[in-house]
């Protein structure tokens, strides 16, 4: 790790002493972007050289010393650690799991819901927030949408539809469509109030806004580590707030879930912490991976990643509004994070004449094209971008730049 934060770190400090990201040499730990002007992160994150070379010491690990580290539970302990650093949570309260959708499972059908109960989830989430909860549907359980205008749906929206039957709410920290970041703690506070469940889906935010999870207040966080936490698929991490995760009856258990590891103890007793959640061998492989992943990340730090992102997307909402063109997403950044969604004429048309000029972008929310810039992008990604879509579209400028 030594290495890769010798080369990440100015050696002069700007800013009055205060060390910042060399953010042009951490451009080039990601062999993708030599290629592609890459703004997808909302998608997927392309990884970063340190996995490749974690994954080739984890093969070396398993030939030339038997997987003695890498087949280690050890190693699972401290990519733990190192995640619960980065989320700002004890690491006691974060199961691994293989994506969003299974965290959402999870709680979903662990909460024993049973008919006439009520779930209150956004218009904005994602399949894997929503098909979870209706699944329950089947057993009487009514899962009621919560919509909102001008691209917002704020707490009162969900405060209003709350009652005596409401068990739970599911919502995203950070919409994938327009990128609306909603006000969890606000709402975590209204659900806290009725004793409702808040599981939060934070697949969007994790990696790039540096709130600790624990500020959040909701009862549960989940997220899959392909995006802001550069990691293969298959990884993904449960965070319940402490003594939450024994609400929680998982479907699923095996020697990894209970207190003791004495498969014939009498009476079996379920771990209390987040290990409930837990059953077979874990994802070994992907696992180490993502600590190297999560170790860059720490090495840079999430204040900086959040401001660069910031600066990022806020240069981008002012050059696509210069265009004439309609973002979704809104403007304060209070309410925005890694994604900005704005409307063009027959976006998937655009999508795929950007990608001819190695400009990877998405189409996502009906009209929009969404963009998702990460630490590793640059002003000149973006004005790259402008200059295609004004190529690619017919665009009115306000002004020259
Ligand atoms: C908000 C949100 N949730 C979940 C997912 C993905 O779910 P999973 O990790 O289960 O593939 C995505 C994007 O892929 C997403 O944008």
């Amino acid at each position: 790790m030594q290495a890769a934060a010798d080369r990440v770190w100015h050696d002069d400090p700007p800013n009055g002493g205060m060390m910042l990201p060399d953010f042009d040499a951490l451009r080039k730990l990601f062999p993708t972007l030599d290629n592609w002007v890459y703004l997808d992160t909302a998608a997927k994150a392309p990884l970063p050289r340190c996995a490749e070379e974690a994954m080739v010491s984890y093969m070396a690990d398993m030939w030339e010393r038997v997987g003695e580290r890498s087949f280690s539970l050890q190693e699972i302990e401290r990519a733990r650690e190192c995640l619960a650093r980065l989320v700002g949570v004890p690491s006691s309260t974060l199961s691994f799991i293989k994506n969003t959708s299974e965290g959402i499972n999870i709680v979903a059908h662990g909460l024993g819901l049973e008919a006439g109960d009520k779930v209150l989830i956004s218009e904005f989430e994602h399949s894997a927030g929503v098909l979870p909860w209706r699944r329950l549907e089947k057993d009487g359980v009514e899962v009621e949408i919560v919509r909102g205008s001008a691209g917002r749906i704020p707490p009162e929206a969900f405060i209003e539809k709350m009652d005596d039957r409401t068990r739970a709410v599911g919502v995203s920290w950070v919409a994938y469509g327009n990128g609306y970041r909603f006000d969890i703690p606000a709402l975590s506070a209204a659900c806290r109030e009725r004793g409702i469940v808040l599981a939060v889906d934070g697949i969007q935010a994790v990696g790039v806004l540096a709130t600790p999870l624990m500020e959040l207040g909701a009862d549960v966080v989940v997220a899959g580590g392909f995006k802001g936490l550069l990691s293969p698929t298959g990884t993904g991490f449960l965070y319940c707030r402490e003594g939450f995760a024994s609400r929680i009856e998982p479907a699923y258990v095996a020697r990894f879930s209970f207190a003791s590891d004495d498969k014939w103890k009498q009476p079996l007793k379920l771990a209390t912490d987040s290990s409930r959640f837990e059953y077979g061998n874990p994802n070994f492989l992907g696992i180490w991976v993502m600590r190297h992943s999560v170790e860059l990340i720490l090495s840079i730090g999430l204040e900086q990643i959040e401001r660069r992102v910031r600066d990022l997307t806020t240069y981008l909402y002012e050059q696509v509004e210069e265009c004439g063109l309609t973002v979704k997403t809104p403007r304060p950044w209070h309410e925005r994070a890694g994604i900005l969604s704005f409307d063009v004429p027959d976006p998937e048309s655009v999508r795929r004449q950007l990608m001819q000029r190695k400009i990877v972008v998405n189409v996502r929310d009906g009209d929009s094209l969404r963009v998702a810039p990460h630490f590793y992008n640059t002003r000149q990604d973006i004005d790259t971008l402008v200059d295609s879509l004004e190529t690619v579209i017919p665009v009115a400028r306000s002004d020259e730049r």
